[in-house]
């Protein structure tokens, strides 16, 4: 079993290293290049933009938090299940947001997108580190997830609802990663202890 503590010397793993992103049917921007701007959310082709770079930074989160169950854990069993169960949220995130692409004819590589997120996270060499910067992408999304369910209301409901109910699981999200920046003993029995 991987500790924290464990030294690495040649040959052997940090527990800290993240394996290579595995990005599905997402397209990567070249490296070194930004992705495109986002076009204007009046139109089907804006919507599309922010479904994509949504769900493209749901399956970052998504693996970011598998990575932080084994290599950031510890012995502790209850930060593991909470990171596992934050997985699967992000997963069913991601999930939402493919299929509202998916209805709506739209390309998810019809623009390429940027793996930052997941570098960033997969950075992290302590709990308090990776805490850090998961409640700060969390808020982000969360922030801009309340925007679009604004902007999007009269244009597409559907899609405003989606981001709007995404946003507030994020707000769940955040709380978790404040528990443990405090240093807050986090009781995770289940999935709902999220929510
Ligand atoms: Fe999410
Ligand atoms: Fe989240």
């Amino acid at each position: 079993m991987k500790t924290l503590m464990s030294p690495s010397g040649p040959g052997s793993v940090s527990p800290f290293s993240a394996p290579p992103l595995v990005v599905g049917p997402f397209r990567l921007a070249d490296p070194g290049r930004r992705p495109p701007a986002m076009r204007a959310l009046d139109g089907l082709p804006g919507i599309g933009d922010r479904l994509r770079v949504a769900a493209f930074a749901e399956l970052q989160a998504r693996d970011a938090f598998q990575w932080a169950a084994d290599a950031l854990a510890g012995d502790s069993v209850v930060l593991r299940k909470a990171w596992l169960a934050l997985a699967r949220a992000e997963d069913r995130h991601l999930g939402w947001l493919l299929d509202r692409m998916d209805a709506l004819s739209l390309d998810v590589r019809g623009r390429p997108v940027s793996p930052e997120l997941y570098g960033a996270l997969t950075s992290s060499t302590s709990v308090v580190d990776f805490a850090g910067l998961m409640a700060s992408a969390e808020e982000r999304g969360r922030v801009a997830g309340e925007r679009f369910e604004t902007r999007l209301r009269d244009v597409d409901p559907t899609t405003a609802a989606l981001f709007g109910q995404i946003a507030r699981e994020e707000a769940a999200h955040i709380r978790l990663a404040e528990r443990l920046l405090r240093g807050d003993e986090v009781f995770f029995t289940d999935d709902s202890d999220l929510l």
